[in-house]
């Protein structure tokens, strides 16, 4: 290893974290934060006792709100990181509604959101409206970022909404009369506006890099067009999925701008704002290559996992209606603000093998259940999969990328080392031998933590987390992310 190690220079400032996202691993210690969705939709009796959700509670969880220090110290002394990669809860920092605060809105001639104004006297009512004890422990989390030489990432959006924004079981249960609709809603569009203008303006001193949104195709995929994904608000309806998955699109723009407006502040070489989006392609290949019907399927999925969301952030290409033709309105360039960087989270490769259609005019698929090298989420490992979508993302997009999201659950721990200097391998290659310009890998997850409707028991830890003494304990892959880390830091 230490040849393979020699061997590996990466670019003068790679970014090397590890991910987080605040719902998976705040709560636990500390103060407990019950207004979002997915708080609600995790307690949900209904939903435990249909199997959507493991009946594991965010409140047991890792207890970072109360442990960062420690963890934090970890990421920076003990794998030797410059960077870290955590969001923000909207729900700790805005508990109660914004809808009051007044701002500007500006609609296209086809009445979508392409501005909002936040004035100076909208800001003070939101510094006045923002819960103080959540943004003083926000600054303190980011202040020892900062003290330790953490570059910070910083997402804006991890999926957790406002209770206020999103009541998931009235949308689960009837969408069409319930009132809070989340995503679905423009509103949630201008109310976005407003917390990521609030961000950017609080802690722009501390924060230079930015990710709007992570994963938008689970948002609205997961949500919207798959019952059984466990996930809020558990509903198949691809039109829901349409105007979600829209609505998150210009939801990108509108908060790139606000970021971009209200953070003045450089404390980086990325300074003051370098706002990007993180997305998850992943590697898709028909089950049978000669069979016509899996190819197609295939190509399907891909297009619309990996590229159908870009294409409307990053060119203002709107498809609506999924025929891979761009007519003449929708084309939108208007709403297409900018993205300095993609963010890539690759976890796998997924067999397609093509299957009966559930919605009219679209082919139908399944995944092939993973056989060989898989994680104990049943995901295949393939690592070259990895240096085949940042290809793909920068011919495509031709923007900087930054591995935002790769690991591994793997509770025995036989395969996490291998997996990532496997994949770090790749990313190598990418930038040496093919020139794409990576600038940074996070690997998902720093400690152990609430793996979404799968709770516990996916372990995706560095560091493993006993949940009744909150104790930590290193993977063996804590050693070998080190020695990368810290032979390539300049
Ligand atoms: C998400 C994380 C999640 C991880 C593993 C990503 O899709 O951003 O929140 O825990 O994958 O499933």
């Amino acid at each position: 290893m230490v040849f393979i190690l020699d061997a590996m220079k990466f670019p003068e400032g790679f970014l090397w974290g590890t991910a987080t996202a605040a719902f998976q691993i705040e709560m636990g210690r500390g103060e407990v934060d019950p207004n979002s969705d997915w708080y609600v939709w995790a307690h949900d009796e209904d939903n435990i006792r249909n199997g959507l959700v493991s009946g594991d509670l965010p409140e047991n969880g890792p207890g970072f709100w109360e442990l960062y220090p420690e963890d934090l110290k970890r990421a920076k002394e003990e794998l030797g990181n410059n960077a870290f990669r955590m969001s923000i809860d909207w729900s700790r920092i805005f508990p109660d509604p914004t809808w009051d605060v007044p701002v500007e809105v500006t609609f296209d001639p086809d009445g979508n959101i392409c501005h909002v104004e936040v004035s100076e006297e909208s800001m003070r009512l939101l510094e006045r409206r923002a819960h103080q004890s959540s943004v003083q422990r926000y600054r303190e989390i980011l202040e020892e970022c900062r003290r330790l030489g953490l570059t910070v990432l910083l997402t804006l959006y991890h999926w957790p909404l406002p209770l206020w924004i999103h009541d998931p079981i009235a949308c689960r249960d009837d969408v069409f009369h319930a009132t809070r609709r989340g995503w679905i809603d423009q509103s949630t569009v201008i109310e976005f506006s407003k917390y990521a203008a609030f961000i950017a303006k609080t802690f722009g001193d501390l924060v230079d890099v930015y990710a709007t949104i992570n994963e938008p195709m689970v948002v609205s995929g997961a949500g919207y067009l798959n019952k059984k994904s466990g996930f809020p608000p558990g509903l198949e309806n691809i039109d829901l999925f349409i105007r979600v998955s829209k609505n998150l699109a210009i939801a990108h723009g509108i908060a790139y701008e606000q970021v971009k407006r209200w953070d003045r502040v450089s404390s980086s070489n990325y300074g003051p704002a370098y706002v990007g989006i993180v997305h998850c392609p992943q590697y898709y290949e028909p089950h049978d290559k000669d069979s016509k019907d899996d190819v197609e399927a295939a190509s399907f999925v891909e297009y619309i996992q990996n590229e159908w969301f870009l294409n409307m952030v990053l060119k203002g290409d709107f498809d609506l209606n999924i025929d891979r033709i761009i007519d003449r309105d929708e084309q939108r360039p208007n709403l297409a603000k900018g993205c300095d960087f993609i963010g890539i989270n690759y976890y796998m490769r997924n067999r397609i093998k093509a299957a009966e259609s559930k919605i009219p005019g679209f082919p139908g698929f399944e995944i092939v259940p993973c056989t060989e090298n898989c994680t104990d989420m049943g995901w295949e490992i393939y690592p070259w999969g990895l240096r085949y979508e940042l290809n793909w993302a920068y011919k495509l997009y031709r923007r900087p990328l930054m591995v935002t999201e790769n690991g591994i659950a793997d509770a025995k721990d036989e395969k996490r080392s291998d997996f990532l200097l496997s994949h770090i391998r790749e990313i190598y290659k990418a930038i040496t031998e093919d020139g794409v310009p990576v600038k940074g890998y996070f690997h998902w997850s720093l400690i152990d933590n609430f793996e979404w409707a799968r709770g516990f028991k996916m372990k995706f830890g560095l560091y493993k987390v006993n949940y009744e003494t909150k104790e930590r304990t290193p993977t063996k892959a804590v050693q070998v992310y080190k020695q990368i880390a810290t032979a390539s830091l300049h």
